[in-house]
């Protein structure tokens, strides 16, 4: 990872940072321990990708930070949200989520369900007030947000997961399963990033797709292969569970090689999208290496 590359990520990550503690109530406000437990789950953790893929397609057309701070808060917390109840024992039933105990053990199931709940309704309250962009496309944001996160999209995902528990998938059923609970989010990052540009052309529109759709399904296929082969200090989630619930993953169906052989195929596809974008995609192109060659 080059120097530059990795001062940009700090510096996104570091605004993104001060942006979700500015967009939530502060802990001493009622109800303060549903506010003090929303603030546990969202600040000082987590590797902010989404925030990051945001800042990164915003750079193609130029976005204005206010937008642009705006659609990464929302993504974060849709993310932070998903990850509060995945962790829940009617879930994944995991005890440690960015190297601290989950919501539901520092707190009770209850409160990690209201944060849940809250997140997701105060990502769509930060987004829609972007308004520093045209109504219209404000709308088209709050659209894309709500349709990748629901049913269509990460919710549909984790509904499948659930439902897969115990049985094998067709790869074709497998990666459907991984563009829905991970990729879905991933790829409204990079549009909602974008659109935070400008109103995109049929063919931006199709070629950002295609980079999203790549590095979407490869982030959820190295978290399958992390799970299987880093350990929970390093992840600061714990490790080896995919196997121990007995969940179909590219690492149970396809192998540990030929799943990194897929990730890395996944990251020559993304690159080859962006060409169309030139020297204005150079971070994308280096968020597509990180999604693939990360160690946590
Ligand atoms: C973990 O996401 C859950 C998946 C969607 C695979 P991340 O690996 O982005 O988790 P954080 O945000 O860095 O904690
Ligand atoms: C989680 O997938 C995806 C969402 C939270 C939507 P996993 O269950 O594999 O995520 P981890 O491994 O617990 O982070
Ligand atoms: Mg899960
Ligand atoms: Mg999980
Ligand atoms: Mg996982």
């Amino acid at each position: 990872m080059n120097a530059a590359f990795q001062d940009w990520m700090k510096t996104v990550q570091a605004g993104s940072e001060n942006d979700l503690s500015a967009f939530l109530p502060v802990a001493d406000v009622l109800p303060a321990r549903l506010h003090a437990a929303m603030r546990y789950a969202l600040l000082g953790g987590g590797k902010r990708v989404r925030p990051l893929l945001v800042y990164a397609a915003g750079a193609l057309f130029g976005a204005d930070a206010a937008t642009l701070s705006r659609a990464a808060a929302a993504v974060e917390m849709i993310h932070a949200y998903s990850l509060v109840h995945d962790d829940m024992p009617c879930m994944d039933d995991d005890a440690l989520r960015r190297g601290k105990p989950t919501v539901h053990i520092a707190y009770d199931e209850a409160t990690a369900l209201l944060v849940g709940d809250a997140l997701q309704s105060q990502a769509f309250d930060v987004l829609s007030q972007a308004d520093a962009v045209p109504p219209a496309r404000v709308l088209a944001m709050v659209r894309l947000l709500a349709s990748a996160s629901g049913s269509a999209g990460m919710c549909g995902g984790q509904a499948i997961d659930l439902d897969s528990v115990g049985i094998s998938l067709t790869l074709e059923q497998l990666e459907q399963m991984h563009q829905l609970k991970t990729g879905a989010l991933l790829r409204a990052s990079v549009v909602l990033g974008a659109l935070a540009g400008k109103d995109l052309t049929a063919e931006e529109l199709s070629a950002l797709n295609v980079y999203a759709r790549a590095i979407g399904l490869a982030f959820q296929v190295v978290d399958d292969v992390l799970d299987a082969t880093a350990d929970s200090a390093t992840l600061g989630k714990t490790a080896g569970k995919d196997a121990a619930d007995n969940k179909p993953t590219y690492v149970s169906i396809l192998g540990l090689e030929p799943s990194r052989a897929l990730a890395e195929q996944l990251r020559v596809e993304a690159h080859a999208a962006l060409a169309p974008f030139g020297d204005k995609a150079l971070r994308l192109r280096e968020l597509a290496d990180l999604i693939v060659q990360r160690k946590a």
